[in-house]
Formats: structure tokens, C-alpha cells, sequence
């Protein structure tokens, strides 16, 4: 099987990369090697690949800035989105697209399924949402995975981000009115590889089961590695950000789950597992920024 990863050198990206080096013939581009928003070039590309299967992990991530450069986020993750999917279509390839917890409103009061309706708070949730729209209108042959609150070996994220500030910092205050779904980018991509190895085509809610706030997510993170730091819950308020997020965006895998083929886990085994393996990497040199 021939399968392209766009935006290779991102978190998820580098974590496909490794999976897949040896299942697949595998053809990955960085933003600097091909850009979604040059449509030209992505299908010039495509078309010498003839690829089975697209991997779109490309997109504009930062959250924050997004609310001050929403042309920018809007375009990479929605018009990327639109290219990657119509240069897939016109190759016959089956194109992957990731989304997010950040699609709806927090409102619920329990966890969404793929059969509530998004309403975004946020630019970069209202341009996740439209690249969404654009990747399945474009492609009849697609599979879409919201997935949340994301971290891995590879890139930055929120738990690395924490233990380097707890080496430098005596106390740490975090946010503990959020409620979300933190999730392994291992994990992901295992249930990516099942569902492209069964064919699936749809949306489905792919995050790491159970939910938590991101003070107890840290209380945990601080705890399995014995970190000498204290840790304080605060308010959204006593934070304050310019991008809205929802106070509850805890996703369930109904649709896998209802079809007998959720493989994702409980979020604290999840985390159990990447802290294993990212302190054995530590331990044997790599970098934390690897
Ligand atoms: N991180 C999370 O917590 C989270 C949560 C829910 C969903 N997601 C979704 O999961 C997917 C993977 O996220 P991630 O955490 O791996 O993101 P990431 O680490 O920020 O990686 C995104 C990659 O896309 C590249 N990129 C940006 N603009 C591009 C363009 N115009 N053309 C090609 N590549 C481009 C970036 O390259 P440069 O850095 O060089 O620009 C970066 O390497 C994304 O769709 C994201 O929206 C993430």
C-alpha cells in the first residue's frame, strides 16, 4: 500500500512516519517540502505518487494566535484541507483528515458522540470544522477522526510542556474548570491504521476514553514521574487566552465502539504508556524536543 503523510514533521505526523516506515510504502512531506495551499504542486504530486491513502496531519495549530490570524488558520486548515481532498479524489486515494474536540461548544454536559452538532467557540474550531466540510465534500472516500487535548513523543504538547516547567518552576497553577478527553498520539494512529486496513469511510470520535481536567491531568503527569513541583487549580478566568474554549469537550468513540472496533483506551493507561517510553528516551539522550 502507497500512502502519502502531509505535514509529516508534526506531532502526529512524525508518530505515523514511524509506525507505518515498515507496513507500508510510505511518501512524507513537510510544510517546507509541499505546502496544501499550492494545489498545483499537491496535485503534480499525488499524481507521480498514486497513492492509496492520504494522511493529512498538515494544519495550523495554534490556537491561540488563531484568533489573530484567522485568514491564515482558515486557509491551511480549511482550503489545505479542500486541496488535499480533491487532489486525493482525483487519484482514487482514500484522504485522512483529523479534527477536533474544539468543533463544539462545551454546552453539553456530557461526553459529545459524533451524532451532536458542532457549534465552535473558537477560529481555529470554526476553521477545523470547515476543513472538515470541505474534506468530505470532496472526497466520497474519506475518514475523519476528531481527536483531543493531543500529545506524543514527537513535537510540542501540553505533558512535555509540563515537565520541563516543573525541572524549572516551584509551583505550577492550572486550569481546572476544562474538561476534555487528553489523548496519545500512538493510540491514534494505531486505530488510524485499523480503520484504513478495514476500509472505513465516515467521522468517528477517536480520543482516549474518560475524562479529566488539565489540573488533574497534571496532578497525574506530576505523580507517575515524582516531580518535585506543586501544582494549584485555578479558574479560565485567572488564565486568561484569546481563543474560547469549551468547559467540556470530553469525546466518546460511540461510532467505534458501536461497530466493535474501538481500540482506544482509558486516557490514564494512555498516559502510563507515553510516560514509560519518553522517560526511556530521555534516559537514553534523546532530546525533549525530538
Ligand atoms: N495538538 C492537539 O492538541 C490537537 C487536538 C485535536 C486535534 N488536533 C489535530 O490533529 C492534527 C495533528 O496535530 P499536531 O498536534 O500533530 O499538529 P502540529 O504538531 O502543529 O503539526 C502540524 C504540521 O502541519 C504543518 N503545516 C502547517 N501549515 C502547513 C501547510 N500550509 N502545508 C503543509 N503543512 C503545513 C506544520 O509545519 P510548520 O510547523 O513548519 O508550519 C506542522 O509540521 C491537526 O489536524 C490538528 O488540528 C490536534
Amino acid at each position: 500500500m502507497k500512502i502519502i503523510i502531509l505535514g509529516a514533521k508534526g506531532q502526529l505526523g512524525r508518530e505515523f512516519e514511524e509506525y507505518l516506515k515498515e507496513k507500508a510504502e510510505i511518501h512524507s512531506f513537510s510544510h517546507s517540502e509541499l505546502d496544501v495551499l499550492n494545489q498545483e504542486l499537491v496535485i503534480k504530486k499525488f499524481q507521480e505518487i498514486k497513492p492509496d491513502v492520504v494522511i493529512n496531519c498538515s494544519a495550523y495549530t495554534k490556537v491561540d494566535k488563531a484568533e489573530e490570524d484567522k485568514e491564515e488558520c482558515i486557509r491551511v486548515n480549511a482550503e489545505g484541507a479542500k486541496n488535499v481532498s480533491y487532489a486525493s479524489y482525483k487519484v482514487g486515494a482514500k484522504v485522512i483528515y483529523f479534527s477536533t474536540d474544539y468543533v463544539f461548544d462545551g454546552e453539553k454536559g456530557s461526553s459529545y458522540t459524533e451524532l451532536d452538532s458542532p457549534n465552535p467557540l473558537s477560529t481555529y474550531g470554526r476553521s477545523k470544522l470547515l476543513g472538515e466540510i470541505y474534506t468530505k465534500d470532496h472526497n466520497p472516500n474519506f475518514l475523519i477522526l476528531r481527536i483531543s487535548w493531543l500529545y506524543g513523543i514527537y513535537g510540542r504538547n501540553f505533558v512535555k510542556t509540563i515537565i520541563n516547567k516543573a525541572k524549572k518552576e516551584k509551583e505550577l497553577r492550572i486550569v481546572n474548570d476544562q474538561i476534555g478527553s487528553p489523548t496519545y498520539t500512538l493510540d491514534v494512529v494505531k486505530q488510524t491504521w485499523k480503520l484504513i486496513q478495514m476500509d472505513k469511510v465516515g467521522l468517528y470520535h477517536s480520543a482516549n476514553q474518560g475524562e479529566t481536567t488539565w489540573y488533574e491531568f497534571t496532578k497525574r503527569i506530576i505523580e507517575k514521574l515524582n516531580l518535585n513541583v506543586k501544582i494549584y487549580p485555578i479558574k479560565t478566568e485567572e488564565y486568561p487566552v484569546l481563543a474560547q474554549r469549551p468547559k467540556y469537550s470530553a469525546l466518546d468513540n460511540y461510532l467505534l465502539k458501536l461497530g466493535g472496533i474501538n481500540m482506544m483506551g482509558d486516557w490514564e493507561s494512555a498516559l502510563s504508556e507515553f510516560l514509560t517510553s519518553y522517560s526511556s528516551l530521555l534516559i537514553k539522550g534523546g532530546t525533549e524536543n525530538e
